[in-house]
């Protein structure tokens, strides 16, 4: 029979990863953690009555990311994972400061592995507004290797664009060609999607840019650092059943099942609202 102290580990590893993004688009990253560590509980948040993030001012988005911390804190999460490339950029070290747990955003595993893949040094980011003026990606890759010459471009009109489907066609197609027209004499060899709606058009962003570009795509990249920061911690749910899954929206959006559904690739369930007032920092 187990010991008392056995079973009190066991159930503390079994608390869920919490994760959260400012809407839909951090189930891009929730489905490759799903992947990566099908036995975890999680949990993920989509403040969806206060999406998008993007064009917001820093203050704002900082003051929503530490609303939802505590929100997760409060849902006895093992570690945070910040989905939302614009709140990574924003509170990603005010998040780390305040709590105890591990905390992941999604702009170092995407650095770490840019830096790497890049044989030139010459590495584009694309992003929303905020994520773009915040340098934060120019700066974690200069840390990562200082030799690296970073070129960015917002791409404000990609997210509203896969919200509403168009993922594919001549309309993402020429906005896509627009955009990324900025890289033409940066000769980049390798380029981030720092925006977690990015994954879901990366075949036009990759086709736009050319065989010479490798696509970074931060989702991938930061299930793999959950993954190993768990490990490293001795933090992963020992069980071998699926895990549980649970979602939190601030508001009952009919984009976040349809959309999300099409993410995750399976049937969503155990959806609560949670009213934006119950959350607000005093
Ligand atoms: N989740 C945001 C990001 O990754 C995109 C959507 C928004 O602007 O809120 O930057």
């Amino acid at each position: 029979m187990a010991s008392a102290t056995e079973n009190k580990d066991k159930a503390s590893l079994a608390r869920p990863i919490g994760v959260f993004d400012s809407g839909l688009g951090g189930l891009t990253v929730f489905s490759e953690i799903q992947k990566a560590l099908p036995c975890e509980n999680l949990i993920y948040f989509g403040d969806t009555a206060r999406v998008p993030y993007g064009a917001k001012s820093p203050k704002i988005v900082e003051r929503y990311t530490m609303e939802i911390v505590n929100f997760l804190e409060a849902c006895d999460v093992k570690m945070i994972v910040i989905a939302c490339n614009t709140s990574t950029a924003i509170a990603y070290k005010k998040v780390k400061k305040r709590i105890k747990i591990p905390v992941i955003g999604v702009i170092d595993p995407a650095c770490a592995i840019a830096s790497e893949m890049s044989e030139t040094g010459r590495i584009g980011i694309i992003g929303t507004k905020i994520t773009v003026q915040s340098g934060a990606y120019p700066e974690r890759l200069k840390a990562v290797n200082p030799a690296i010459k970073a070129f960015q471009k917002d791409c404000p009109l990609f997210v509203p664009l896969v919200e509403e489907g168009f993922t594919e066609g001549e309309i993402i197609d020429l906005v896509a060609k627009k955009y990324l027209r900025e890289f033409d004499d940066k000769d980049i060899d390798t380029l981030i999607l720092g925006c977690t709606h990015y994954p879901l058009i990366s075949d036009i962003i990759a086709r736009v840019s050319g065989p010479g570009v490798k696509i970074i795509n931060s989702a991938e990249q930061t299930a793999m650092a959950v993954k190993e920061t768990l490990g490293a911690r001795g933090l992963l749910n020992k069980s071998k059943k699926e895990g549980k899954r649970r979602f939190y929206l601030t508001d009952a959006s009919v984009n976040f099942i349809r959309i999300g559904e099409k993410f995750l690739k399976r049937k969503m369930q155990n959806i609560k609202v949670v009213k934006v007032w119950d959350i607000l920092l005093q």
